[in-house]
């Protein structure tokens, strides 16, 4: 058993005191901790030390995180820079992760958005390019990886829309790229995690036999705790 704790949206203090208290219920068998991006809010850098010390109360273990929208890109490198390895991002790689009972292949990025907000459409150059290499991108990595071992591919904004229900089904477009379902369901990483829609109603669903969980705070209020080597027996059953 490899238990594996998610979380995304924390924004700095907007939703600090409600991580504290997610934080405080966790349990201690969790091995590793994965944040899918906002940790802080609008660009705010120093807030990421708040949410190390906040963090560091109730868990030891190694922390990953993808960046989000509030993390402009910016102040990345100082958000790096003030995270002193307490919390180590990755943006569009592979890290190996051995645990106690099985190895994970991590895969982290910022994801995209079927329709660019009108903010990134004024203020990102040619920002749909970005967005459809970022998906080649994610296809590439998971191009690499090993189908028998456990992978993770984990990132901001929704990989589908089938956990936006309770956003404003307008801007569903502006939360998440269905273009993402179709590499998932190529590649059949073992678990996908997103956050990014506060107000999504659906915690899990699937796209083929990978399972799918926005695991944004303010939707969830806790932190999602999941079993990734039952997870992975599920997802050979379904494949075999
Ligand atoms: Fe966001």
């Amino acid at each position: 058993m490899v238990k594996i704790a998610a979380t995304g949206d924390i924004h700095g203090r907007r939703f600090l005191d409600l991580y504290i208290k997610a934080m405080g219920e966790l349990p201690s068998d969790v091995e590793v901790l994965l944040l899918c991006g906002d940790v802080i809010n609008k660009g705010k850098a120093e807030d990421v030390e708040l949410v190390i010390e906040a963090t560091r109360r109730f868990f030891k273990g190694r922390v990953y995180a993808c960046f989000g929208n509030e993390e402009y890109e910016t102040v990345q490198d100082k958000i790096v820079e003030l995270s002193r390895g307490e919390i180590h991002w990755i943006d569009e790689s592979i890290v190996k992760l051995y645990m106690s009972d099985a190895v994970i292949t991590l895969i982290g990025t910022r994801g995209c958005l079927d329709r660019p907000t009108r903010w990134q459409r004024r203020n990102i150059p040619r920002i749909e390019e970005i967005y459809a290499r970022r998906v080649e991108k994610v296809r590439e990595l998971l191009a690499q990886v090993d189908r028998e071992e456990n992978s993770i591919l984990f990132m901001h904004y929704a990989p589908t829309y089938k956990t936006l229900m309770g956003e404003e089904k307008w801007a569903w477009p502006e939360l998440g790229c269905r273009k993402m379902e179709a590499v998932i369901s190529s590649y059949r990483p073992t678990l996908v995690l997103h956050a990014h829609a506060h107000r999504g109603e659906v915690a899990k669903t699937a796209i083929g036999a990978t399972p799918i969980y926005n695991v944004s705070l303010p939707a969830r209020r806790k932190i999602m705790v999941i079993d990734i080597t039952a997870l992975k027996r599920t997802t050979l059953d379904a494949y075999w």
